[in-house]
């Protein structure tokens, strides 16, 4: 495919370098600008990744040349900049969470589809080879009917590793809303959508410390749940439990696994594009190993590049703002759930999005 879709980037911190490397790995994108609101930060970041325009969040916004705003800003500002984007009449790939609360993720969904023009979210880790072989081996039947599955993130939070890791522990993150999306984005494409969810949540330390970068001693107040223990009722019928937890330094458990009527599926870290998939079917003696049917070298900016193809072909894109949008409805349902001490009814919906055809070249994907 000769066309290419221009691409201008809002929010240059720590991801950036991800994407600027898995965009550039699609034909069909072209990143022509960045912006931040830090421009200083936007002048280096963009020289570091060879972006041959660095322009103010508005001048970005207003530029004709751009077709797809890619947002890469921090939670709370997803959908505030997705919005202006929006209005300024672009196409819109955001990072996740879609939104910190669900009437703006609503609100953010239905300005896409007044204005007519498409809008992704991250993440598009489900589209690399270890999810996609995954989702081929449940659709091919290897395991029977799904009845149940598991889901697993646990560690001791961000503050560890990331320069900046005070939004983690504010609303519109913690590890349901910053993690969750992997895992519960991977269940949905496995499984389908959810009707109801429940759930328990706690904040086991109240303060954090940074330990790494400029703000390396600075304590850090906790706004929101750091341990969630979830359920999930999937409209097929499968119940899955999750925990999403900050408070665990070291645990024995899987990330992912899918139980179905005629067997076992182990699924490799929503949070990578490959991974180790194996099968143990009812009678077999060991867990074996499946060779990944689809590409597992890939990265952040597939979901982008899908965009693209949907805005060039009229197909639906996948990491699309339905999916999004029941993903974020979902996760905001464990702490409901835990408040209120009942069951919280997932009113959104989206469907399945469409796996990844076999043997497709690199750098490009399906018309
Ligand atoms: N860091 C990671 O490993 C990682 C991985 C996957 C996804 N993400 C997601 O990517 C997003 C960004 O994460 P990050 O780690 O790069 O954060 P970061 O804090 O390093 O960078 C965010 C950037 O956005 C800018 N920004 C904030 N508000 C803005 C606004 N209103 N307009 C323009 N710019 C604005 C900030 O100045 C900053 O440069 C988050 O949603 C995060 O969940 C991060």
């Amino acid at each position: 495919m000769v066309m290419k879709v221009r691409v201008g980037i809002v929010g240059t911190g720590n991801i950036l370098g991800a994407y600027v490397a898995g965009c550039r790995a699609f034909g069909i994108l072209d990143i022509i600008a960045c912006a931040d609101i830090d421009q200083d930060k936007a002048e280096a970041r963009a020289e570091e990744f060879a972006i041959p325009r660095v322009c103010t969040v508005e001048e970005l916004l207003a530029d004709p040349d751009i077709d797809i705003v890619v947002n890469l800003t921090v939670p709370k500002a997803h959908a505030e900049v997705s919005l202006a984007a929006i209005g300024a009449g672009k196409h819109v790939h955001s990072e996740k969470p879609l939104a910190v609360t669900r009437r703006d993720g609503e609100r953010v969904v239905a300005a896409a589809r007044e204005k007519g023009v498409l809008l992704g979210c991250a993440p598009d880790t489900f589209l690399g080879g270890g999810q996609q072989t995954c989702r081929k081996v449940i659709d091919d039947g290897w395991i029977g009917e799904p009845v149940a599955a598991v889901a697993f993130m646990t560690g001791h939070g961000p503050e560890s590793w990331h320069p900046n890791p005070d939004f983690f522990y504010q609303v519109g993150a913690g590890p349901m809303l910053d993690v969750g999306p992997y895992y519960v984005t991977a269940l949905v494409h496995l499984l389908g959508p959810v009707r109801r969810v429940t759930g328990s949540t706690r904040i086991s330390f109240p303060e954090r410390m940074a330990t790494r970068g400029p703000h390396q001693g600075r304590k850090i107040p906790v706004e929101v749940p750091t341990h969630v223990a979830g359920v999930l009722d999937f409209v097929g019928g499968p119940v899955a439990a999750i925990i999403t937890s900050f408070d665990i330094w070291s645990a024995n458990l899987p990330r992912i696994e899918v139980y179905g009527s005629q067997g076992s599926l182990s699924v490799p870290d929503p949070n990578i594009f490959g991974g180790r998939v194996q099968v143990r079917r009812s009678g077999a003696d060991e867990w074996s190993e499946v060779q990944l049917t689809h590409s597992a070298e890939v990265g952040r900016g597939i979901g982008v590049a899908d965009l693209a193809y949907a805005l060039a072909t009229g197909r639906q894109h996948r990491a699309n703002g339905d999916l999004a949008l029941h993903v974020l409805d979902i996760m905001l349902g464990f702490e409901e759930a835990s408040v209120r001490g009942r069951h919280i009814d997932i009113a959104s919906r989206c469907a399945r999005p469409a796996p990844l055809p076999l043997g497709l070249a690199a750098g490009e994907l399906d018309p």
